[in-house]
């Protein structure tokens, strides 16, 4: 098989080792003293860690995974796709409080972006699959989103035959549920979106502004790396909404199902409210926020963490400096992210 069907690291390797360089103890004191004296190395364990430039995936796979991403094929009367709810435009999630599937049925909660998906420990508000794969699954069966058999979806992509050629050539069994959720995972795998912050961990200060540098401090000191962190600033742990004040009681609406989080696939009562933590990599472009898409802007958001995440009632100011820095993790899509037709 040939090599080349494999995408090309740009190495973040590379990057990393620049990043250790950083790490080695300093030789000399004296000669390096001025130095560090008037540009402080940055510390070198920063709670998030950098996106690396691509990731390794195989490219056929990936746009095989892209096409099935974006075709209502794979709903039950051909009008959803995936895209509809997670769309690239919006940071990979929808503006919309909760998910609409067919026949615009209104689900109980908020889509996740699926960019940088990869990274979480587990998918779902409430981590209920391992990984990408087993989560595609999932959306087309759920008679409220996708509303499809898989069954039948097999059978209407094996009338494409451009699907069965492309499936024929990656897959020794052609079309078959796992092949076409593999293929998507491999597509979402590849749907990381490095930021300017990316290049300020790896050492270069200016790519951000002293008031983003000063927003990341803020975020810092606040405590909201307790629970935002890793390479996504999320989706390394379940925590409970309202860890310190209770925010059901306060938000005033009917707690639902979909509120009671982790508890739904553990059923301990301890995990009730407990949900992944999410992402903050592109949190500017997915509005509304939370499980219950309950908070339209950024700043209410930030305001709701301090207050039932940390029991802080947090200034306007740090609030806003908070906010600032967050739009820094905004990233670049990748070139082959979105369909021809849609570039
Ligand atoms: C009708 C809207 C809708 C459609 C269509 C849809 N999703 Fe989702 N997606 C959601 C919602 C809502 C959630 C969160 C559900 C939950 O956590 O209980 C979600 C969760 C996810 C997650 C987990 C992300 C995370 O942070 O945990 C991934 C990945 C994902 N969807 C990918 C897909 C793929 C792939 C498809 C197509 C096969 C798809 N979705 C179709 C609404 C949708
Ligand atoms: C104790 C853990 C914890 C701490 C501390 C914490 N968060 Fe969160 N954060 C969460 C959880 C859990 C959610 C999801 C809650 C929900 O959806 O109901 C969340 C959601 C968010 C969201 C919404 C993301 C989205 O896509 O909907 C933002 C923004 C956010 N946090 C920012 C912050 C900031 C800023 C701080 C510090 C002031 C902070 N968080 C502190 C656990 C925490």
């Amino acid at each position: 098989m040939c090599h080349l069907k494999w995408a090309l690291i740009i190495l973040a390797a590379i990057a990393v080792a620049g990043c250790t360089k950083k790490e080695t103890p300093a030789p000399a004191a004296e000669e390096t003293a001025a130095v560090e004296e008037e540009k402080p190395a940055i510390p070198a364990v920063e709670p998030i860690k950098p996106l690396p430039n691509s990731v390794n995936v195989d490219m056929d796979k990936v746009l095989l995974g892209r096409s099935l991403f974006h075709d209502t094929a794979l709903s039950g009367d051909g009008t959803i796709s995936c895209a509809t709810c997670h769309m690239l435009d919006h940071g990979g999630a929808e503006p919309r409080k909760t998910s609409t599937g067919i026949r615009g049925q209104v689900g109980p909660i908020n889509s996740p972006p699926v960019l940088n998906a990869g990274y979480n420990f587990v998918q779902f508000w409430d981590g209920r699959a391992k990984d990408l794969q087993e989560q595609a699954a999932g959306p087309v069966e759920n008679p409220i989103e996708m509303g499809a058999k898989w069954g039948n979806v097999v059978e209407r992509l094996k009338k494409n035959a451009e699907y069965v050629a492309t499936f024929a050539k990656l897959y020794d069994d052609g079309i078959t549920k796992d092949n076409a959720t593999d293929a998507i995972a491999e597509y979402e795998k590849s749907l990381i979106t490095p930021s300017r912050f990316d290049k300020f961990l790896l050492g270069d200060e200016s790519a951000i502004t002293d008031a983003e540098k000063k927003g990341y401090a803020t975020f810092k000191e606040a405590g909201c790396t307790a629970c935002h962190t890793g390479i996504i600033a999320g989706g390394t742990m379940f925590q409970k909404m309202g860890l310190v004040k209770d925010y059901f009681k306060d938000r005033g609406t009917t707690i639902t199902d979909a509120d009671l989080g982790r508890f739904n696939v553990t059923k301990n009562p301890a995990d009730k409210h407990f949900f992944k933590v999410p992402t903050l990599r592109n949190v500017e472009l997915t509005s509304p926020y939370l499980h219950d898409g309950s908070r339209a802007t950024l700043e209410e958001t930030v305001q709701v963490m301090g207050k039932y995440q940390l029991g802080k009632d947090l200034t306007d100011a740090q609030i806003n400096s908070i906010v600032t820095f967050l739009k820094s993790l905004t990233g670049e899509l990748p070139a082959h992210a979105k369909p021809p037709t849609q570039n």
